[in-house]
């Protein structure tokens, strides 16, 4: 292979020799991966102490944004930010509820107000390049939520709508047979190339959205395809991280540890989303089991965000800790702190709405600036 002949053509001296090769058979690309988890790891019980508590409904200048993950029960959470907005007249960039389904982005900064919920498929950098241009030069820390499922799980639901029920809806033909009944050596062939009909294919959805690589569709899918690992795998990973690492983190799959995060970092949210009643999207395409070859290579494909997943998993756990007070007396002083009507509102009741609470509205002057921006509140 040419690739792999360079750095021996290069080198020139033998002790250059035997760096490069001490190098090369020292650090593969998944041991590299797995350190940087092992940082982020080891960074969690700080960053969720850092966590900002959203205990203030959201505003324009401290905006919350939830990040959905496609095929990961964000639809659920839209529809309950969009009811939280309405209920409370919050400004919000939700798409399928108050944009169309297909904006991914927020609108640009000059021709749009400020939102205080935006809640969609967005790619983390791009939007954080949006919160920050305030024109202050100041990069305002806004509050997000991410909710993960785990990676096989996903990757067939993604297939399985976004291939074969989503075109039958629009009465195209299916884009591939179902997952399960798709032979092996094909689906490895056609998981980084295959595209919904929005253009995005099924692979690295976490990368895909949390990023850098995630804006460029080809080099997310292909990221850990082939015989070797791309070079911006690593590297992809650790920004993921990173931005992982700024929010609050819920799973799919653990109803009651998701609620009880909520219920801590954002009350308000708390009481208009209730996954226990959530019915996750499992479509109309039959559910049958996967043979072990076609779940290896999704892992394969999915090598870094199996690690995000497994990360988060992490993350959730650390929340816990924080939440039950066992974390160390630092984590704890956060909450004390607080005034005593916020302290009041740290763990709302069941089926108290928000609105009825004490809970502060974005002052008149926030909202008569929305007003004179022509934008109306939903
Ligand atoms: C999948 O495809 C890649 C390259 O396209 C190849 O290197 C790898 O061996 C294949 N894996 C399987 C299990 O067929
Ligand atoms: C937190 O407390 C709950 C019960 O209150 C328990 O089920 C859970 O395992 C605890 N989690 C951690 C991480 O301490």
């Amino acid at each position: 292979m040419p690739g792999r002949a360079l750095p021996f053509a290069a080198a020139s001296s033998l002790p250059a020799l035997v760096l490069s090769l001490l190098a090369t058979a020292s650090a593969t690309p998944q041991t590299d991966a797995d350190r940087v988890v092992a940082a982020w790891v080891a960074r969690l019980p700080a960053s969720v102490r850092q966590l900002p508590p959203l205990l203030d409904l959201p505003s324009a200048q401290h905006p919350f944004v939830f990040h959905h993950l496609r095929k990961a029960g964000g639809t659920t959470i839209r529809r309950a930010l969009y009811d939280v907005s309405r209920q409370l007249q919050l400004s919000a960039h939700i798409p399928c509820h108050t944009v169309a389904c297909t904006v991914y982005s927020p609108p640009p900064r000059d021709s749009s107000p400020r939102f205080a919920i935006l809640g969609g498929h967005y790619h983390r950098p791009t939007l954080q390049r949006w919160l920050g241009e305030d024109g202050s030069g100041a990069s305002r820390r806004a509050g997000c939520l991410v909710m993960l499922r785990s990676t096989v799980d996903r990757v067939r639901s993604c297939w399985n709508f976004r291939y074969v029920q989503e075109p039958m809806s629009f009465g195209l033909q299916p884009l591939a047979p179902r997952l399960h009944a798709v032979d092996p050596r094909a689906l490895n062939a056609s998981l980084p190339t295959l595209r919904s009909v929005h253009g995005e294919g099924c692979n690295n959805e976490a990368l895909r959205v949390l990023s850098s690589v995630g804006a460029d569709e080809e080099a997310v899918g292909r990221l850990t395809a082939g015989e070797e690992w791309s070079p911006l795998a690593v590297g992809a990973l650790d920004e993921a991280l990173g931005q992982l690492s700024q929010c609050a983190v819920v799973l799919l799959d653990r109803c009651g540890a998701t609620m009880r995060v909520i219920r801590h970092w954002m009350p308000w949210l708390a009481a208009y989303y209730d996954c226990s009643t959530q019915r996750v999207q499992v479509g109309t395409t039959a559910r049958a089991a996967l043979s072990a070859d076609a779940e290896r290579i999704i892992r394969t494909h999915n090598a870094l965000d199996e690690r995000v997943y497994a990360f988060a998993v992490r993350k959730l756990d650390a929340q816990l800790r924080l939440i039950n007070g066992t974390l160390p007396p630092a984590a704890k002083r956060a909450v004390s702190s607080l005034p005593l009507d916020e302290r009041a509102e740290h763990r709302p009741r069941q089926g108290v709405r928000v609105a009825a609470s004490g809970l502060r509205r974005p002052s008149a002057s926030v909202a008569g600036s929305h007003a004179r921006a022509g934008f109306r509140f939903r």
